[in-house]
């Protein structure tokens, strides 16, 4: 549940980690400062406003004088700022309720209560700047009007004005660094992702904090790593092949001095298909070494191809989109299809190739409808030099590199090949690449 409400990203969670402390610490803050402070403060004021009161109540009996009573009114007003009148015969009106954020009644209540013992209604809201308190004495009510100051402790409103302010600069500020934080880390998975899709990152440079700083240069070193150790084993497989060509050559040569006995025949046949494998094995590592990706359209490509197989007599059906862009390696991705429409026309017959957008990549199958390969073979047709039942296409020259080139060139660009039953009957092999 409250693993399903926390954000997924890094920033959301740094966030959260900086702004709900920030939020809780003012929350209590506040509730302590109104709660326990203000509460204090506020009584203290009231007990020094109905102290004045609760003096002049106490005194009026005694007040028979209306000059005494006079002068006694002016002096409280002068003195203390209260406004004092009295109303003969006259009732309390019905009480007001306080407003929500209302922190001084409470105190001011009390101390009424406490201090002049006596009926009494307050109005601390509708008539400020003054307080409206009414005392029920015996003969009628005694409307007293103090300056709402009284009982302000003052700089209450600034300070929560404060605390709301800074809270709202300090956590733009923290937004903005975090977000200056993670953005790196973004850059870097960025990176990593381009790079497995057999992209080149040349601009990428280490940034950010030391550890993502670290993780981006051990990137780059593993990034260097790997393809020193891909062009190395290209170029010794390369290197390796093309020396075998020389000594072969000679043994045709030497082959074919020999006359023409059945035994010689199939020594020659032996040698032309060691001469194959390694042309096509030299012609992928020449393919594989030094081509870079660039914006291509895969329609066209597939076109390209369907138009070469049928030129060599194949029957194709070709469903694509009009275009298909992306970023890819395109004589890599030529071998592949190439490869893959070879395979459909040699074991299966007709071909149909359909192209479509999946997801965020493509996807593109190549079916026929031959015998296709039991499922529990799938894994071994993929293996290099691996042909499965060769008794069963007599004829079909291949060397068994297909599929693992093909493969080999969809994992090269981040993609995989993935083998299946096509409903035309045959084999059906799906490339998905993303874009
Ligand atoms: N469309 C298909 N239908 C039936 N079997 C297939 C199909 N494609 C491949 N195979 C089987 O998988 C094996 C491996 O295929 P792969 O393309 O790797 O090698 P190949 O075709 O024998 O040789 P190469 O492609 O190097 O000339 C093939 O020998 C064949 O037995
Ligand atoms: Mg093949």
């Amino acid at each position: 549940m409250l693993r399903n409400l926390m954000p997924k990203g890094l920033f959301g969670r740094a966030l959260i980690l900086i702004v709900a402390p920030m939020i809780i610490l003012q929350a209590i803050i506040t509730f302590i400062f109104i709660e326990r402070h203000l509460d204090t403060v506020t009584r203290r004021l009231a007990r020094g406003l109905t102290g004045s009161i609760a003096y002049f109540v106490e005194m009026e009996p005694r007040l028979r004088d209306q000059n005494l009573q006079d002068e006694t009114v002016d002096a409280l007003a002068r003195h203390e700022g209260l406004l004092i009148r009295f109303d003969p015969g006259a009732n309390l009106p019905p009480p007001v309720r306080p407003g929500l954020f209302n922190l001084k009644d409470g105190p001011l209540s009390i101390e009424i209560q406490n201090r002049v013992g006596k009926p009494f209604w307050i109005d601390t809201e509708s008539r400020r700047p003054y307080i409206d308190i009414r005392i029920k004495l015996d003969d009628g009510v005694l409307q007293v009007l103090a300056p709402a100051n009284r009982l302000e402790a003052g700089f209450t409103d600034m300070l929560l004005y404060w605390m709301a302010g800074l809270t709202l600069v300090l956590g733009g500020v923290a937004v903005a660094f975090l977000r200056n934080q993670v953005r790196p880390i973004g850059r870097l998975a960025d990176a990593a992702e381009s790079f497995g899709m057999g992209r080149d990152v040349p601009d990428f440079k280490p940034s950010g904090a030391a550890e993502v700083r670290r993780a981006a240069a051990e990137f780059i070193a593993m990034r260097e790593r790997i393809n020193r150790f891909i062009e190395q084993r290209t170029a010794m497989l390369a290197a390796v092949s093309h020396d075998l060509r020389t000594p072969l050559t000679r043994l045709k040569l030497e082959l074919e001095l020999m006359g023409d006995h059945a035994e010689i025949r199939d020594m020659r046949a032996d040698v032309d298909e060691m001469a194959g494998i390694i042309d096509e094995y030299l012609a992928f590592a020449r393919g594989q070494a030094g081509e870079e990706a660039e914006v291509m359209d895969l329609a066209a490509l597939a076109a390209e191809v369907a138009a070469d197989a049928r030129r060599q007599g194949a029957e194709v059906t070709l469903q694509t989109p009009d275009l298909v862009e992306g970023a890819w390696r395109r004589q890599a991705l030529k071998r592949l299809l190439t490869n893959l429409v070879d395979n459909a026309r040699t074991y299966g017959g007709r071909v149909w190739i359909e192209l479509r957008a999946a997801g965020n990549g493509i996807e593109l199958t190549v079916e026929d409808d031959g015998p296709g390969i039991p499922p529990q073979h799938y894994d071994d047709a993929f293996r290099p030099f691996q042909r499965l039942d060769p008794a069963r296409t007599p004829g079909a020259g291949g060397v068994g590199l297909g599929l693992a080139i093909a493969r080999d060139v969809a994992r090269g660009h981040g993609g995989e090949i993935m083998l299946g039953k096509s409903a035309h009957g045959g084999l059906a092999a799906t490339l998905q690449l993303p874009r």
